[in-house]
């Protein structure tokens, strides 16, 4: 699911009537946030950072990452200005997709630990005001799952209707059997698998060793909220629920359209007309979201669902707000060009979502190749990714960042298909390489290991520019990006207009600068980001948006430029400058 194929794919998912829209759609002046809710939920002010637990750190020296070591680095995380860390899956597992195969939603992995373990992960997590997210892989199961087990033994075993069996197209008995329609996996061939045992097809959306849920049978419904429950009680403060729009199929099992070309896996290109973002996908999170709001603490729930344009995606609240809190915007962080025009259109119309929710940002994930090389120009990528951290912590919403991002981590894919992990990187080579680039050891320090593990043989390489990029180092340099993270997060936290405040977008015609205003009472902050390779003067006029005041008073700068004010009405910005200033 690299970027380039993903993007590839996911542009041919858009209906064309959306997109054309979407594009004719004028931006529209951002509204001020939502004041209807009950309290502060915490959520609106936190930053979370997702935590990819093999390669964050290693406590027990076998070059995997696990529980111990992610409690053992809660301090940093604490320092640097995180308020919750979502860990992706730790469950038991084959581990045919990393973990997003799970055989027991209710233990820990040994590989990673213990229940008792993450019983102090979440206490220790407390002390430190950090909350702990927890992944929900909702839409499919491991084929180990002992569910799974039971589905495929016979086809009258009680949990048969656990999962999704269809008969095959044709004469069953012999080689001429067909899968029961055109259905594709989103990791390539076809989303049908015979099983021999009962001589039917079960559907899988991911891996063969993935298959999916019925969520039309009530009785999988009450096990898998009952997952919630179980880690709620635990001490979760929420989920990340995951592919949540790959819930439901057409029961009628139309083919998909298909559409021109292939796909890095040699499939044709097809539509996942009749497999993604069905209507019932809402009844669920309603559901999902009344089971976790019986805890106190206001639970939250994220979702993956990379939705197509802002109308999708604004759905995902619920009619009511009775849905998620926070969907993942995809649009956004599948700019992957340094676009003013294009930030400036998508962050309008999340801004002024008709449900009025709070919008929820980030730019890398463990899916994607990291945002230093996708945003990179290949000469300022360390200037490009300081600007980055600016656009996602300077904006109004929730950012999400992705573990070493504050880093400068980069992608760093294997070098021979031999090396691969991910098994779509081995199907998909050379085009799609897999998804290890964006997986390796997180670079604490210069060492060899990187302070990761002791063990000579971490379970994905350590990437070259972990010489220099790394927490040690950059620590000790003020403008390094890690130094530029850590100013921003706190930032973040103690500008009222920056914690709070509105966002509205100004010089709306500039085809390279975004800027925007965030706003809190009396106060009122500058954010301009210069998209382009060479240095722009750039005047504000602010009257017309009811700011008094003249001068800027930088907050912070990248480049640094030093903090002395500047007229408002010329306003120097250096090749991808970003600028963070108190109106005054
Ligand atoms: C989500 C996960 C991805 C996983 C897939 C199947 O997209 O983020 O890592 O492979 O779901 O569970
Ligand atoms: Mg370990």
């Amino acid at each position: 699911m690299h970027w380039t194929s993903r993007t590839a794919l996911y542009r041919l998912r858009v209906p064309i009537l959306a997109l054309a829209l979407a594009l004719a759609s004028r931006a529209t002046q951002a509204q001020a946030p939502s004041t209807s809710s009950a309290h502060d939920e915490w959520w609106r002010h936190a930053v979370i950072y997702e935590i990819y637990p093999r390669s964050f750190q290693d406590s027990d020296g076998d070059g995997i990452g696990d529980i111990k070591g992610i409690t053992s680095r809660l301090d940093y995380l604490k320092d640097l200005g995180i308020d919750a860390i979502w860990i992706t899956p730790m469950y038991p597992s084959p581990g045919v997709d990393y973990g997003y195969d799970i055989s027991d939603y209710t233990a820990i992995d040994p590989v990673y630990g213990t229940l008792a373990d993450f019983d102090m992960l979440v206490a220790e997590a407390k002390k430190r005001q950090i909350r702990v997210l927890m992944d929900y892989v909702i839409n499919h199961t491991s084929d180990q799952n002992p569910w799974f087990l039971e589905s495929r033994s016979s086809r009258t075993n009680p949990k048969r209707d656990w999962y999704i069996w269809r008969d095959g197209k044709g004469e069953t008995e012999t080689d001429k059997r067909q899968p029961p329609n055109n259905w594709q996996s989103w990791f390539g061939g076809p989303a049908w698998e015979w099983d021999p045992i009962t001589r039917q097809y079960y559907y899988h959306y991911f891996y063969v060793q993935q298959p999916d849920l019925n969520w039309r049978n009530p009785e999988v419904r009450d096990a898998m909220y009952g997952v919630l429950d179980f880690w709620m009680k635990r001490g979760a403060a929420g989920f990340r629920i995951d592919a949540v729009s790959r819930l439901f199929e057409d029961p009628n099992l139309h083919d998909d359209p298909f559409l021109p070309g292939r796909n890095a896996y040699g499939d044709r290109n097809i539509q996942h007309k009749y497999t993604d973002d069905l209507p019932e996908v809402h009844d669920v999170l309603k559901e999902v979201r009344r089971v976790v709001d019986k805890y106190p603490g206001d639970p939250v729930l994220i979702t993956e669902a990379d939705e197509p344009n802002v109308q999708a995606l604004t759905k995902m609240y619920g009619d009511k707000n009775d849905e998620v809190q926070l969907p993942m915007d995809f649009q956004i962080a599948d700019v992957n060009q340094l676009s003013a025009p294009r930030f400036r259109q998508l962050f309008n119309e999340i801004e002024s979502n008709s449900a009025n929710g709070q919008p929820e940002y980030f730019f890398s994930n463990h899916d994607q190749p990291r945002q230093w090389d996708r945003y990179g120009d290949g000469e300022h990528n360390d200037q490009i990714a300081k600007l980055m951290a600016v656009l996602l912590l300077a904006t109004r919403g929730t950012p999400q960042m992705y573990y070493g991002e504050e880093l400068g981590m980069r992608t760093t894919d294997p070098a021979r298909i031999e090396d691969v992990h991910d098994p779509i990187g081995k199907r998909g080579w050379p085009k799609d390489k897999g998804r290890d680039g964006e997986r390796t050891p997180m670079q604490w320090d210069g060492s060899a290991l990187t302070g990761f593990t002791t063990s000579a043989k971490p379970w994905l390489p350590v990437p070259p520019s972990a010489a220099t990029y790394n927490v040690e180092s950059e620590r000790k340099d003020p403008n390094s990006i890690f130094n530029t993270y850590k100013r921003l997060l706190a930032l973040r936290k103690t500008d009222p207009a920056l914690r709070d405040g509105s966002q509205q977008s100004i010089n709306n015609d500039d085809p390279e600068v975004v800027a925007f205003l965030r706003r809190e009472g009396d106060r009122t902050v500058l954010v301009a980001l210069n998209m382009s390779g060479h240095a722009r003067t750039v005047p504000f006029h602010l009257q017309a948006n009811g700011v008094k005041g003249t001068r800027l008073t930088p907050l912070l700068s990248t480049p640094a430029a030093g903090s002395s004010s500047i007229p408002l009405d010329h306003v120097e910005l250096a090749p991808f400058a970003a600028l963070v200033a108190a109106v005054e």
